[in-house]
């Protein structure tokens, strides 16, 4: 890790750029043909240490379901990936610098939020899908429309990349939005009937039940006899055959430009 970040100090490891300002973004940076581009040469040349979807294996996990598209710039991912990473077991690079430019767009685009990249689809399509066929808006609110069961997703593009979005469509037990599990909760009061819902707000006071119509239902904690929670998400797990390749494709179209910023 030293030697990582000794390599990182390094300016402008990129020295056939020499076009490019460093810190100046790349023209395949977002780009949606260059990132496709990138991710074929990343199946033949890395996904053999870094798994196919960059998720990791003998080399690190490159696609953190957090947004850190800031934290290392494009020439310093140049860099690594021009000159491998001595001792660490990571090989330099032969691909000619346009290549490997495309799968440093690849490898930004994994961690990148999804408002940044170009992604294609038709997003007016994506919005019909999310508040009719989908049914996402039963659970999710988008600029004050929409449930209150899952999170609010008026934001979504901005802070999540689009591998995490279609991820948590397609495999929603994967990804880390704790906090909305699935509860029930039996009282010490036998006569009053078990409540369940999506467990919100918990205290050791109290904690909120949000029930399928979308009602908060506040439960006191000394009430409380058993609270069982499940691990899986309360996410539909059948996306995956439920919406068309296509419908996919609009839907995250439409999730990557909410953004709540203004520009
Ligand atoms: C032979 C296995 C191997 C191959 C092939 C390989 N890597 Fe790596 N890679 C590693 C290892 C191991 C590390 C960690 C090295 C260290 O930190 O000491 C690493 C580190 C990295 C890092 C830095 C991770 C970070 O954020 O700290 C990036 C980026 C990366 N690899 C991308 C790639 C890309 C893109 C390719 C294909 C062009 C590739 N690697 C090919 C094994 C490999
Ligand atoms: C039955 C309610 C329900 C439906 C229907 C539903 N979701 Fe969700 N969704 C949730 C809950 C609860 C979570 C938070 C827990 C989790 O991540 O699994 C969530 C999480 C998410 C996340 C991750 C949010 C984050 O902050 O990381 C995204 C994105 C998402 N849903 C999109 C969708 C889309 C798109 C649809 C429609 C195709 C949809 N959801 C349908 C309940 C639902």
């Amino acid at each position: 890790m030293r030697l990582l970040a000794l390599l990182l100090a390094l300016p402008l490891l990129g020295q056939h750029e020499q076009m490019r300002k460093p810190g100046e973004k790349h023209p395949f940076i977002g780009n949606a043909t260059a990132i496709a581009a990138g991710l074929k040469l990343f199946n033949g040349g890395c996904a053999g240490c870094h798994g196919a979807n960059g998720q990791g294996g003998r080399g690190p996990n490159l696609a953190g379901g957090l947004a850190l598209w800031h934290s290392r710039n494009d020439d310093e991912y140049f860099g690594i990936l021009r000159k491998g990473i001595s001792g660490g077991g990571m090989p330099g690079s032969t691909l000619p610098d346009d290549d490997l430019w495309r799968v440093v767009a690849y490898v930004r685009s994994l961690r990148a939020p999804a408002s940044e990249l170009d992604v294609p689809g038709n997003k007016e399509n994506g919005q019909v899908i999310f508040h009719g066929k989908g049914g996402c808006a039963n659970c999710h609110a988008v600029a004050g429309n929409g449930g209150r069961i899952g999170p609010d997703l008026s934001n979504i593009g901005a802070t999540r990349p689009l591998t995490n979005l279609r991820e948590s469509i397609l495999d929603p037990d994967s990804d880390g939005a704790f906090g909305f599990r699935r509860a029930t909760v039996s009282f010490r009061d036998t006569a009053r009937a078990p409540l369940s819902g999506v467990l919100r707000n918990q205290s050791n006071y109290s904690l909120q039940l949000i029930d399928s119509s979308g009602d908060i239902r506040l439960v006191e904690m000394r009430d409380v006899a058993t609270l069982k929670v499940e691990d899986s998400s309360p996410m539909p797990k059948d996306f995956r055959t439920r919406l068309t390749k296509d419908e996919l494709t609009d839907l995250l179209a439409w999730l990557s430009r909410l953004s709540t910023r203004k520009d």
